[in-house]
């Protein structure tokens, strides 16, 4: 029994591959292009283990992916590789549409063809786990009643768009081919090896370095903050008994405005790395909004919970001390991401092998 996951090497992706085989000795194959926001790092404590074999490529490159499955012969396929920042779809988005769109097409192209191959009980048990945004149902009116898996899709950026495009192409690969997928879609994660571009860990590098605290607009854009260990366990309960063809919404019960989550980092920086020059909230400045901002996200977990009986087991008090401790005790992997130095890993650890 294997997992042949996508991505592993960003953020949620190297948290969820950690997480899988503290509890399981069941092999990952951990297929990752290792662009920018892809960090080898990550994984170091699982340098030499024999369960985790990583492979540098593409989830467009059809025969790689093809000679993957047919090497390894998992029992499913976890996708998160993407292209994963808003701002970034805003200015560049090509990227987003070969990834997330041509990619998952081909990804799925090649596990129908696999799963194709497959005896009857192997072909039921097999699973495409495509792993989702919140982002493609659009913005919530203040008062509006939370996303449910029946919600409307009516993406806004680049970014959500593609990945619309991609639960889309999932959705119709079932209907039309059996192929059993599950595809999750979970709100704003936040945790260790959080790249230092999105909001949180954002905050804290700059604040450690004296920076201003960019607050997009006046700041009171709501998100829903999951800790990114209860992804990871909610995507290992949809895997384990998820209904094939279905959808599941994951988020933490927590919804908050950006200018909150700004002030909560500040506090938590103040007592536990003071800084002499005053409070950390001293550097707040409000910039230009991001175009097309979308207002609030707001997830209606209760079917993951119904059915498969997740919850989240962090509150955002518990979550966000980790996370700030996580990044106070981890100054060289910040430093390694800021450097760039973290892109030079795959040649130090693995040396003419990489
Ligand atoms: P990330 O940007 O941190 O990591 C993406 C990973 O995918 C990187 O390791 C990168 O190298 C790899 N990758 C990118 N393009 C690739 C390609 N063409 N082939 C192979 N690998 C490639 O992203 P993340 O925040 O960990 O998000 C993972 C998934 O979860 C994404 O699908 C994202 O849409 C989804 N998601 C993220 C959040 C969040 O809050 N971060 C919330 C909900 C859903
Ligand atoms: O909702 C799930 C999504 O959450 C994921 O699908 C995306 O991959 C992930 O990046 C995240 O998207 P957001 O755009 O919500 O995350 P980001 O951290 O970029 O921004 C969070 C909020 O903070 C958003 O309202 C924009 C705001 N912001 C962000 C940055 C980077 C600021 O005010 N200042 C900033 O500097």
């Amino acid at each position: 029994m294997t997992l042949l996951v996508t991505g592993g090497a960003g953020f949620i992706g190297s948290n969820f591959v950690l997480d899988w085989l503290r509890g399981s000795d069941e092999p990952v194959v951990n297929l990752d292009a290792l662009t920018y926001a892809g960090n080898l790092e990550n994984l170091a404590s699982l340098d030499g283990d024999a369960r985790h074999v990583f492979v540098r490529g593409d989830i467009g490159d059809r025969a790689l992916v093809d000679q993957l499955l047919a090497t390894h012969r998992p029992r499913a396929l976890v996708h998160f590789a993407a292209e994963s920042h808003v701002d970034r779809s805003i200015h560049g988005p090509g990227d987003f549409i070969r990834t997330n769109v041509n990619g998952t097409y081909t990804l799925l192209e090649a596990a129908r063809g696999f799963w194709n191959t497959l005896a009857e009980a192997e072909r039921a048990q097999f699973r495409f786990h495509h792993v989702s945004t919140d982002e493609v149902y659009g913005s919530l009116a203040p008062d509006a009643p939370a996303f449910t898996e029946t919600h409307a899709f009516e993406p806004n950026s680049p970014y959500s768009a593609s990945k619309a495009a991609s639960d889309h192409l999932v959705r119709a690969w079932h209907h039309t081919y059996g192929l059993p997928v599950v595809t999750t879609n979970c709100s704003n994660n936040y945790g260790p090896f959080h790249f230092p571009e999105k909001l949180i860990p954002l905050l804290i590098v700059n604040a450690l370095a004296g920076k201003p605290l960019p607050v997009y607009g006046d700041g009171r854009q709501v998100r829903d903050w999951l800790y990114v260990g209860d992804h990871c366990s909610a995507i290992r309960a949809v895997l384990e008994r998820g209904r094939p063809g279905e959808t599941y919404n994951v988020g933490g019960w927590n919804e908050k405005p950006n200018i909150d989550i700004v002030h909560t980092v500040c506090a938590l920086l103040d007592e536990l790395r003071p800084d002499p020059a005053g409070p950390y909230a001293r550097l707040i400045t409000h910039v230009t909004d991001r175009p097309g901002h979308d207002r609030r996200y707001a997830i209606d977990a209760r079917k993951i919970e119904r059915e498969l009986g997740w919850r989240p087991a962090e509150t955002f008090d518990t979550g966000i001390r980790k996370t700030v401790a996580w990044y106070l005790a981890h100054g060289d992997w910040v430093a390694r991401v800021q450097s760039g130095a973290y892109r030079d890993w795959l040649q130090r650890h693995y040396g003419d092998k990489a």
